[in-house]
């Protein structure tokens, strides 16, 4: 039996539609489980139970301090082997994000299941195309159009459409013998950049320093946590650490992937926009 923590999750959600979509059954882990799904809630690890699952999905919490990801982790890989797993994917973070804040606790969950017995495959997932927005903002200045903030500067991302990783997923989890051992860079085949995206909707882009942009998470009241992991995400995508492009993507999806900088700008549209004064 295939299991896929984080049934509820935009990402899981979509890899369990994709294997029932190629007839392939598996079960969803949820911390709220509809029918049929199995209960995981790695904040309670005594609570976990993998028994009857040969090959796992494991989507981490995310969005959670280095040690306690770390912790849900490494308890989730250890009851999967006690349990009789066999085979483990992983949802991890492209090698090209190592300078993010959030890539710590990524590569010790590599290192703790390349440790833990069972075979395994590393998807080393690329940025969603669906949040390369997340960084920019929209502000309209009285009648003027309305134009893009953006803290990211020239650099670029090579975007991923969240369903593409979700197809990638799905098929190394409907043939995990075909992909033991293997460490995939799941990024994307064209990198994208704010004017990019700018360019596509046919505005302007008032770029902004990593100093104006904390004033701006700060302001609009974010969690101090995340005010973090943003400003990470905007300094390495200025920085150039994202943009580099490659070929296990389309390998794995058998053809092209979707255009990152269609979903960048149908997310980016969707955004509400704020009045300058
Ligand atoms: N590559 C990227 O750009 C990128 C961006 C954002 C996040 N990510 C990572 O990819 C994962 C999936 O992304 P997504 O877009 O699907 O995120 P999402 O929609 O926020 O889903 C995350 C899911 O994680 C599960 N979860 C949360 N806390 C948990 C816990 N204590 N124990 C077990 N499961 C827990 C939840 O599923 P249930 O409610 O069903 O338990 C939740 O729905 C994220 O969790 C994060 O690690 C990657």
């Amino acid at each position: 039996m295939i299991m896929v923590t984080g049934a509820s999750g935009r990402f899981s959600s979509a890899v369990l539609a994709e294997l029932h979509a190629r007839g392939i059954p598996a079960v969803g882990g949820s911390r709220t489980p509809s029918a049929g799904q199995r209960h995981v809630d790695f904040s309670v690890p005594d609570s976990l139970d993998f028994n009857g699952v040969d090959t796992l999905l494991l989507v981490p919490a995310g969005a959670q301090e280095d040690d306690r990801q770390v912790a849900f982790n490494r308890a989730a890989v250890e009851i999967a082997a006690r349990d009789g797993v066999s085979h483990l994917v992983y949802t991890s973070l492209t090698g090209a994000g190592d300078h993010l804040s959030m890539a710590l606790p990524h590569r010790v969950t590599e290192r703790i299941i390349m440790a833990g017995g069972m075979t395994w495959t590393i998807l080393r997932n690329g940025v969603y195309a669906e949040i390369l927005g997340a960084p920019l903002s929209w502000e309209r200045q009285q009648e003027e159009p309305a134009r893009i903030v953006s803290p990211l500067g020239d650099g670029a991302v090579a975007a991923v459409a969240r369903q593409d990783l979700a197809r990638a997923a799905a098929s190394v989890l409907s043939d995990p013998g075909g992909h033991k051992e293997r460490v995939y860079e799941l990024v994307g085949s064209r990198a994208v950049s704010a004017a990019d995206v700018a360019g596509r909707l046919g505005c302007e882009v008032r770029d902004i320093g990593l100093g104006e942009y904390r004033q701006l998470l700060a302001g609009g009241g974010m969690p101090v946590f995340r005010q973090s992991l943003m400003l990470s995400i905007a300094s390495v995508i200025r920085h150039g650490f994202l943009a580099g492009t490659g070929d296990d993507l389309p390998s794995l999806l058998g053809g092209a992937p979707t255009d990152p900088l269609a979903v960048a700008a149908e997310v980016m549209v969707a955004r509400p926009q704020r009045h300058k004064t």
